[in-house]
């Protein structure tokens, strides 16, 4: 199995890490603009292997498209980071001409593989992607529900002071701080209602915390995170290649589901060997109805700014 990673940056390298040290895929290939960037990363974290113990061969290269051919999956991560202050909404007009040309140059090599989109402002992304190239609706994934309901998951633990690994919960909508729904209600402490231990002033403060979850980090490191987003893609890359059908929320193309049309946005997937295999409906009650329509309305805006492009 192989994979791809486009932007060799600090989530390309993080999501390889991952790949390699968890077994998920025989060889990874990272690829960057920057001359002789990711033949540096990679070679860093190919000599990890013996101490490591994984057998993933890792190599990079320098806008050679020729070296991703046949990737099963590719990972798109190339594009400016958010700084400090600055929203993933900012951030389109340079990310789209990257996204665009980047995932036209993968199809070129492999006509078969399946995207995963995280060049922010992701949602918007994985629209471009999947209408730029025409792909069918299941090889077009936007990563961002997995992060955010990893950060959801650990102020809950935090705020319950329970083990994280104990906590289940999910974040659907836009990936942005003002678009994203942490389904509060759903949540659980193995099984039991995270509403049972926590009152509603702390419930909306997870709430609070996880939405501004990526501009918090951005402000504390001077860019944005890479650990939890190059772990959430390598969870979610496993899930396709090794055909787990995990339910994870990603942003994908919807038609109808969860009664919203001609968009990208967040939505729990259910991701096996053929991408998105379906969409869960999880019930959502009149006021998280409310919440979607209105996270929706927001990411349909922001993609107006491909009009130019599209
Ligand atoms: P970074 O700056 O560390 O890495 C980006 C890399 O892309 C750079 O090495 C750059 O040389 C490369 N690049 C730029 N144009 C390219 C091209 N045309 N072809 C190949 N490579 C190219 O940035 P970082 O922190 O890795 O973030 C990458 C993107 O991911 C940003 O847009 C960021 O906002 C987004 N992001 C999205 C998350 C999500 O949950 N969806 C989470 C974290 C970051
Ligand atoms: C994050 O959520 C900025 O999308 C990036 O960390």
């Amino acid at each position: 199995m192989k994979v791809t990673i486009v932007g060799a940056g600090n989530v390309g390298a993080s999501c390889a890490e991952y790949i390699a040290q968890k077994r998920i895929a025989s060889k990874v290939v990272l690829l960057d603009i920057k001359e002789g960037f990711a033949e540096g990363k990679a070679l860093d974290l190919f000599q990890t292997a013996t101490t490591l113990g994984f057998n993933t061969s890792i190599t990079g290269v320098t806008n050679d498209y020729a070296a991703t051919a046949g990737s099963d999956v590719v990972v798109i991560t190339s594009g400016i980071p958010r700084k400090p202050g600055m929203t993933r909404e900012e951030l389109i007009g340079i990310n789209a001409g990257i996204v665009q040309s980047v995932s036209e140059n993968v199809l070129a090599h492999s006509p078969n593989t399946i995207i995963v989109v995280v060049s922010n402002p992701m949602d918007t992304m994985t629209y471009l992607a999947l209408k730029a190239t025409g792909l069918p609706k299941n090889r077009i994934i936007g990563m961002g529900g997995a992060l955010d309901s990893s950060r959801f998951k650990t102020y809950l633990s935090l705020a319950l002071d329970k083990p994280a690994n104990d906590i289940h919960g999910m974040v659907i909508g836009g990936h942005g701080d003002t678009t994203m729904i942490p389904l509060t209600r759903l949540a659980s402490y193995n099984g039991a209602p995270v509403s049972h231990y926590l009152d509603q002033p702390a419930l909306e403060k997870v709430a609070a915390d996880t939405m501004v979850g990526g501009a918090t980090l951005t402000k504390l490191l001077g860019t944005s995170a890479w650990y939890a987003p190059g772990a959430s893609v390598a969870y979610l890359v496993d899930s396709i290649l090794n055909d787990q059908k995990r339910m994870i929320p990603c942003s994908v193309y919807l038609e109808g589901e969860y009664g919203l049309n001609d968009i990208c946005i967040g939505v729990p997937c259910i991701l096996g060997a053929n991408g998105v295999e379906s969409i869960v409906d999880v019930q959502l009650n009149d006021q998280e109805k409310q919440l979607m329509s209105e996270s929706a309305q927001k990411v349909s805006a922001m993609n107006a700014a491909l009009n130019d492009i599209l």
